[in-house]
């Protein structure tokens, strides 16, 4: 029987009058990946912190590999490593003498620590850096150095907070192939991510969450079905002589619950019943629309079912210089697939 490794009940953090974790419920399953995808404000960070002990829950509860977050706040952190969101690494020393420094907090028997760093240099591919000063590496290799950090004292769970935000391509790959390998050794992920890629290819089961709250949560596959299966669709619009007033137009529609400007001729329209896409083409045209194309992707995105699910896309807050989504007066998405 597989026990959870993490329940949360009502979890919510405020600052001050600001709601930042709104009364989070879910349980982590052991041995699980679970990812948190959601964009840049919508509480991620917020909720690793507390789950770490390292923020104090305004109300609400957590149980973290089976101990009261607040009562067994020691047990917890016995239990879990983090990879936060900001290395934690002095330039001036080795990987070694890093990795030793932050063994010696966890209070690791001598031996014992440098049997560990060595295997865990290992599992990144980095043994031939041992020696090597900190100030050398690259961004990516550092990152690798902070991720076995957290697996130092052989956590039963593992929280990494946007793993592989601002690395290349090609280091990105590579944290992920270790996220993986960290977790066939029994370990439990969380991650916490604004890219649907990366929570799609780690996790899994995805938690949607936007304004501290869960829009959804399911397996990547499930949550794609959803709109399949729902009366939701997403249509890709390539209009020539695209304008914001047309954009107010398809969005005043009420078969439409969002609008997504992807760049200066293409929307993403998430719009609901059989009709929605008539409707569409007849305000487009009516407006002096061009329509270069209109496409009802049957195979849905987690794109998509962002867009369903919160109203936008996650681009949106991710990218300041993307284009903005055009909201119904601040209501929530109309779509019907929760
Ligand atoms: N210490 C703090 N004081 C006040 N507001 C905060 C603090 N930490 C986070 N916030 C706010 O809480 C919201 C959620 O932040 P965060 O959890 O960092 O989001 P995410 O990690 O999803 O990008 C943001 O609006 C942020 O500005
Ligand atoms: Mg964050």
């Amino acid at each position: 029987m597989t026990e959870n490794a993490i329940e949360l009940k009502n979890l919510t953090k405020k600052f001050g009058d600001f709601t930042a974790v709104d009364k989070l419920s879910l349980d982590i399953k052991e041995n699980e990946i679970f990812g948190f995808l959601g964009p840049n404000g919508a509480g991620k960070s917020t909720t690793i912190r507390m789950l770490c002990t390292l923020s104090t829950p305004t109300s609400g509860s957590a149980k973290v590999a089976g101990y009261d977050l607040i009562k067994d706040s020691a047990k917890v952190r016995e239990k879990i490593g983090l990879v936060a969101e900001k290395m934690i690494m002095y330039d001036k020393l080795t990987a070694a003498e890093n990795l030793r420094f932050f063994g010696k907090l966890y209070a690791i028997p001598k031996q014992k620590l440098e049997d560990k760093i060595d295997e865990l240099l290992e599992l990144v591919n980095m043994q031939e850096w041992k020696h090597t000063q900190i100030s050398k590496f690259s961004t990516g290799m550092k990152q690798r150095i902070n991720v076995i950090r957290a697996l130092l004292p052989e956590p039963e769970i593992i929280f990494m907070d946007e793993p592989t935000l601002g690395l290349d391509p090609q280091t990105t790959f590579s944290i992920r192939d270790i996220t993986r390998d960290i977790n066939k050794s029994d370990v439990t992920v969380i991650l916490t991510t604004h890219a649907m890629i990366e929570a799609e290819a780690l996790s899994d089961r995805i938690a949607i969450i936007d304004h501290g709250k869960i829009a959804a949560l399911d397996t990547p596959q499930n949550l794609k079905n959803l709109i399949a299966e729902s009366d939701t669709s997403v249509f890709g619009a390539k209009i020539t002589n695209l304008t914001p007033k047309l954009i107010g137009k398809i969005n005043s529609l009420d078969v439409v619950a969002a609008v997504a400007q992807q760049d200066d001729h293409n929307l993403k329209i998430s719009a609901n019943g059989t009709d929605a896409l008539n409707q569409i083409i007849d305000v487009i045209r009516l407006e002096g629309g061009n329509i270069a194309s209109i496409t009802n992707s049957n195979d849905s995105t987690l794109e998509d079912v962002f867009l369903a699910v919160t109203g936008k896309t996650i681009r949106d807050q991710a990218n300041e210089k993307a284009a903005p989504t055009h909201h119904r007066h601040g209501q929530a998405p109309k779509a019907r697939i929760r």
